[in-house]
């Protein structure tokens, strides 16, 4: 069970560096060596349940409320300008200091506003963290509700991507994208940039024309004109659902309820690839209460993207790289919808509790999946959603095989791993096989509507299960087992197995091809789709010959596959067996795709197999185009930092 922890304890044995405690806002005292602890496992310390190790914000002093934005957007510049303007709750009764996280902002002008008037008032920027970036404290006058902040961004952003004509679909103009989540709202926002706090925003955007702004948010139409958008979200939501996009953008209905943003060039294509998104909407609803945030569309973005896919509320973005002709990859579209009943509604109270918004999610990511497309997608959805978490069990330290993982003095897009998505969705299946579908869906109802609007932590999440189903079913669930899950590495034993019949000849074949039983033109792909292919070359042995993977190049056409899930699983085995026909290829999908979920295995594969020099050479090619995100996270690979 945990137990609490001094804050400033914790940090000194994470170690962290900051020059202030991010919650007291007090500067943390020098370790000295007798105090110092060696690391937090061995002093069998951990994080306190509710604490945002990764914000310096003070909202059990002054609680953010209401957002309203105005920007211009700069491509030029690489700038985003204007003001934020913050309503604010006070929470204690002598508050005096408005603590924002802020990473790479220009700060020009605090006011804050005093009757009926804009007063300047003043502020400090403090030391920057290297993970956290810099608190901003405000003096929030006596009386005062509101604050003001005149600011600028970095043209480096850590959440913002700026795009050139080149790298987008149309070639023609610019494009712009944000990806606030984890920590990077505050290289956009000076905002209380921790998922504890929920605020409704509104929005205006000066655009250069023809250029249109999206969010995730409502457009107003009446009020918006050419190079002016005006949005609002009257739902609150923590800061990293803030989302703003900027391109040439076009809109598609789907359904009532659906529809697509794209670059024209795109759009016919992304609304027939995700024409089941109204159906996923409506099968969700009535089995987990109804949608709440009226509208559900998508954005497509430029293949740059650094994820499949980001949950912003009302607004999807989602990588191209799965438009893949046959609805294959369209498990993503259900994953992103299903944020918003597990992430959007009932919300993850810090990064620690990821799994409550990720685990949660993929175990609807697959039910959706049977909703719409039936028992057979549904497990093979499952198994190879297994088969990630088999490969991360094995490949992870024990610390980060735990759901509720212990981030403290560590860069949360550092750490990202299946273990939140595929082990908290294995842990929910369980519960679901043992007190029946039936009645977890019960649960899960009851769930998203107790905790509607509000962040949770894993504890609270606890709770609530001591109040229902532990009660209401305790013949067949164990504290103890769900702790296990919970905060232990690995698997408990007995964990189910999911499996699909599906794979059992991709399996045989595989293994009698390995054999040298059937040759490579003899294997029967009939009726394979994704799943099939990415199974049958997953599940390789790490070594192949160049005869080998000459003659399956040669009968499957692998190297010119366009699937491109397909196409990272061949390249991957292609880097770690040198097979040099591919590195063309390989090159081509590094250079023009920024999905880090490719970019990753692929670079690890490179610099694993001694081909660290070429790992190099592509990076230093690529990553002009690649997100900053994608850039620092594959720079650490290809540089073993
Ligand atoms: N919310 C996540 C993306 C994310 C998680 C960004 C943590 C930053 C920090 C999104 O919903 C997601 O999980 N995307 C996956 C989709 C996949 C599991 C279907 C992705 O991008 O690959
Ligand atoms: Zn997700």
């Amino acid at each position: 069970m945990l137990r609490p922890l001094l804050i400033t304890a914790a940090l000194l044995v994470a170690g962290c560096s900051q020059p202030e405690d991010p919650q007291t806002g007090k500067t943390a005292p020098q370790a000295t060596p007798a105090q110092k602890v060696e690391s937090p496992k061995a002093s069998g310390d951990l994080p306190e349940s509710g604490v945002d190790y990764h914000s310096f914000a003070n909202p059990d002093q002054f609680r953010v409320q209401h957002l309203a934005l105005d920007l211009a957007v700069d491509f030029a510049q690489k700038e985003l300008s204007g003001t934020a303007t913050l309503e604010l709750e006070k929470k204690a009764a002598g508050a005096t200091e408005l603590r924002l996280d802020t990473r790479d902002l220009d700060i020009r002008l605090a006011q804050a506003l005093q009757g009926d008037n804009w007063q300047d008032t003043s502020f400090e920027l403090k030391t920057a963290d290297p993970h956290l970036g810099a608190a901003l404290v405000v003096q929030v006058p006596d009386g005062a509700r509101s604050v003001r902040i005149e600011y600028a961004t970095a043209p480096g952003a850590s959440g913002v991507q700026w795009l050139t004509p080149a790298q987008t679909a149309g070639r023609q103009h610019p494009f712009l994208f944000t990806q606030a989540q984890a920590i990077h709202a505050r290289s956009f926002v000076p905002i209380q940039d921790t998922p504890q706090v929920r605020f409704s925003y509104e929005a205006v955007i000066r655009t250069p024309e023809p250029l249109r702004a999206v969010m995730s948010a409502e457009l107003n139409e009446e009020k918006s004109s050419a190079g002016e958008y005006h949005f609002a979200m009257p739902q609150a939501i923590p800061s990293y659902l803030l989302a703003l996009a900027v391109g040439d953008l076009e809109f598609k209905p789907m359904g009532a309820r659906t529809g697509v943003w794209a670059e024209p060039s795109m759009l016919e294509a992304a609304v027939r690839e995700f024409e089941d998104t109204e159906d996923m909407l409506e099968a969700t609803e009535k089995v987990y209460g109804k949608y709440r945030w009226d509208r559900y569309d998508l954005l497509i973005l430029p293949p740059s993207f650094p994820f499949g896919g980001m949950e912003n509320p009302r607004l999807s973005f989602i990588t191209p790289t799965v438009i893949a002709g046959d609805k294959s990859l369209v498990a993503l579209i259900a994953h992103e919808l299903a944020h918003s009943w597990s992430g959007n509604l009932v919300t993850n109270a810090s990064w620690r509790d990821l799994w409550l918004n990720e685990g949660f999610t993929t175990y609807l990511t697959n039910r959706i999946m049977e909703f719409v497309f039936g028992n057979d997608r549904y497990r093979m959805e499952m198994a190879m959603g297994y088969d990630d978490l088999l490969a991360d069990i094995k490949d992870r330290e024990d610390r980060d095989e735990i759901m509720a993982i212990d981030l403290r003095g560590r860069d949360p897009d550092e750490v990202f791993s299946n273990i939140p998505y595929e082990k908290g969705s294995l842990f929910l299946y369980e519960i679901e096989n043992k007190i029946g579908r039936e009645a977890f869906d019960q649960f899960l109802l009851g769930y998203f509507d107790h905790f509607a609007f509000k962040s949770i932590t894993t504890e609270d999440f606890l709770e609530y299960l001591d109040k229902t189903l532990l009660a209401d079913h305790a013949d067949k669930l164990d504290r103890a087992r769900i702790e296990e899950w919970i905060f232990k590495p690995g698997l408990p034993a007995g964990a189910p197995e999911p499996r699909s019949d599906a794979f059992v000849p991709v399996e045989e074949q595989r293994a009698q091809w390995l054999d040298g039983k059937l040759a490579a033109d003899a294997i029967d792909t009939s009726g394979w789709t994704f799943h099939h292919w990415k199974v049958f070359l997953d599940g390789m042995p790490e070594k192949l010959s160049s005869e080998q993977l000459a003659a399956l190049d040669k009968a499957l056409d692998l190297t010119a596959v366009k699937n491109n899930e397909v196409a990272a699983s061949w390249l991957k085995i292609a880097v770690r067996n040198q097979y040099q026909p591919a590195y063309q290829r390989l090159e081509d999908f590094l250079t023009s795709i920024g999905r880090n979920k490719f970019l990753r295995p692929l670079y690890r594969a490179l610099v694993e197999s001694g081909q660290q020099q070429l790992a190099q050479e592509i990076f230093e090619k690529a990553k002009g185009g690649y997100h900053p995100l994608s850039v620092k996270v594959n720079s650490q690979i290809v540089y073993d930092q």
